[in-house]
């Protein structure tokens, strides 16, 4: 293999997952941060974010790898220079782009004269790879005089790593996209990804490779397409999601459940059966952030998207029916001593961003509510990020409970389903649990005294204890 050199600007989630993935795969890789708290754990061999199996990986990668803040150290031999910083929501939902902006003008000032292909890995707006084009190019003509004309050509490749699962993501991806006008920046990266393509790399042993894992497919498009193939799959898999919260709310009504449901229909391959969970719905650093932007594009060239805008709306109805099923049970929250089993916005990270539990926690709050709050990981960032909410934050389940009228299920740690349940049912003023992810054994929990409220779930809520439930 042709080893390439590589440089990353940004190393939050995206981009120091592929700047050591890419080193783990036998290429120089260099990450550049502003940050040097974070390159000093960096180069400590720390991860600066939770992500199971980073850690090993760069490990395994680390003669591959180097941190730095300069891009003069980066930028001028690399074959590659993906641009992976922040691009967090403005107020009116489009993207604040000014580190995209900052990383293309570091990049313009220090090219040199090597041929380079500038990588947009951000999610950025469609037609930003012509935008980052011309910054990259006035910085250069900035530094080394008009006309010159700077040796790169630019490409879109979007991420689609999931967090928590993000090592076996960039290992083992379904497919690869890359966008570019210029066929010299297929051709490079075409030869930075043939590992992957062809799975020609041996499998880390915390990260196996999947069995019956083929090729991966790269799919080459114009620099648009690309682009907006990133927006287009988050908003379908955010449509997804709220589909199906959709039909968990109408089975509630008629007594079906959703879980039989969504696999009587996921099994039908047209449809397939991941991302039909129904539940408190999706948060995340992605979903939100993208919907609103994809709307945002739309707002601009004058189409509206309201299949996207209602997956939105029926997405944070669901915290809010969390809510309501406490209050159906309570009757009255002012006063009541609600637990929160899980703050991150899914299991295997300790990311708060759009976490459903905060918003869940302040609906209760202003109610008038006492919110009590546990998570496994996401503790201590809850406890740095959020210390005014007005939630106390507990380390051990057990104080969770203690004299508390209900525990609400937010997020679906597998360590939550192996907790003495019977002995929470004790200490709890009233043994209630809101399971909002349709995630726990309702039937343990029902013969440990529970009164088990789901989401969609078949008479979850008539659910009683075992002497009033039919046996079989
Ligand atoms: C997502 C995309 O999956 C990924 O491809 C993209 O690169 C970034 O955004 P991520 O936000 O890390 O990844 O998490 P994901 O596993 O997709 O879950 C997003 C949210 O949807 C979570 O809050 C999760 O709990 C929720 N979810 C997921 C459901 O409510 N139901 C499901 O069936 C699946």
């Amino acid at each position: 293999m042709k080893s390439l050199n590589v440089a990353v600007i940004g190393t939050g989630y995206v981009g120091l997952t592929t700047g050591v993935t890419l080193a783990y795969l036998g290429h120089q890789v260099t990450c550049v941060d502003v940050d040097p708290q974070k390159l000093a754990l960096l180069r400590a061999g720390k991860a600066p974010i939770y992500e199971p199996g980073l850690e090993e990986l760069m490990q395994a990668a680390r003669s591959n790898l180097r941190y730095t803040e300069s891009y003069a150290e980066a930028v001028p031999q690399a074959d590659v220079i993906f641009i992976a910083v922040g691009t967090p929501s403005l107020p009116d939902g489009s993207p604040d782009l000014q580190y995209v902006q900052a990383a293309a003008r570091g990049i313009g000032e220090h090219l040199g004269p090597r041929f380079a292909v500038v990588v947009n890995k951000s999610t950025v707006p469609i037609g930003s790879g012509n935008w980052v084009e011309a910054l990259v190019q006035e910085a250069y003509e900035a530094r080394n005089g008009k006309k010159a004309r700077a040796p790169f050509a630019v490409a879109s490749n979007p991420e689609f790593l999931r967090e928590g699962s993000a090592i076996h993501d960039s290992l083992y991806p379904d497919r690869i996209v890359v966008g570019a006008e210029d066929p010299r920046a297929l051709e490079v990266l075409y030869n930075l990804y043939r590992p992957l393509v062809e799975q020609s790399f041996p499998a880390p042993t915390f990260a196996p490779r999947p069995e019956r894992m083929e090729a991966v497919p790269l799919i080459a498009t114009d620099l648009a397409s690309a682009e907006l193939i990133k927006y287009a799959a988050n908003a379908f898999l955010s449509v997804k999601i709220s589909f199906i919260n959709e039909i968990a709310n109408l089975a509630e009504r008629v007594g079906a459940d959703i879980t039989q449901v969504a696999r009587g229909i996921g099994l039908d391959s047209r449809i397939g059966t991941r991302f039909l969970q129904a539940g408190v719905g999706w948060g995340g650093s992605c979903f939100g952030k993208d919907t609103a932007a994809l709307i945002a594009t739309g707002q601009e060239y004058g189409l509206a998207m309201p299949i996207v805008q209602a997956a939105r709306e029926v997405n944070y109805r669901q915290r809010e029916r969390i809510v309501e099923k406490l209050q159906r049970e309570l009757k009255i929250l002012k006063g009541r001593v609600i637990g929160l089993l899980g703050l991150a916005f899914k299991p295997n990270t300790d990311d708060l961003r759009d976490a459903p539990a905060l918003d869940i926690a302040r609906r209760l709050l202003e109610r008038g509510a006492r919110v009590r709050a546990h998570d496994p990981v996401a503790l201590e960032n809850a406890r740095r990020s959020y210390p005014d909410l007005g939630i106390v934050y507990l380390d051990d389940p057990l104080e969770l409970a203690e004299g508390a009228d209900a525990l609400v299920l937010v997020t679906e740690w597998r360590h939550y389903r192996e907790l003495d349940w019977a002995g929470l049912a004790q200490i709890m003023r009233r043994p209630l649990v809101v399971d909002g992810r349709n995630f726990l054994d309702r039937k343990a929990l029902v013969q440990a005294g529970f009164r088990y409220v789901g989401v969609g779930v078949a008479g979850a809520e008539e659910v009683q204890a075992p002497s009033a439930v039919a046996e079989g």
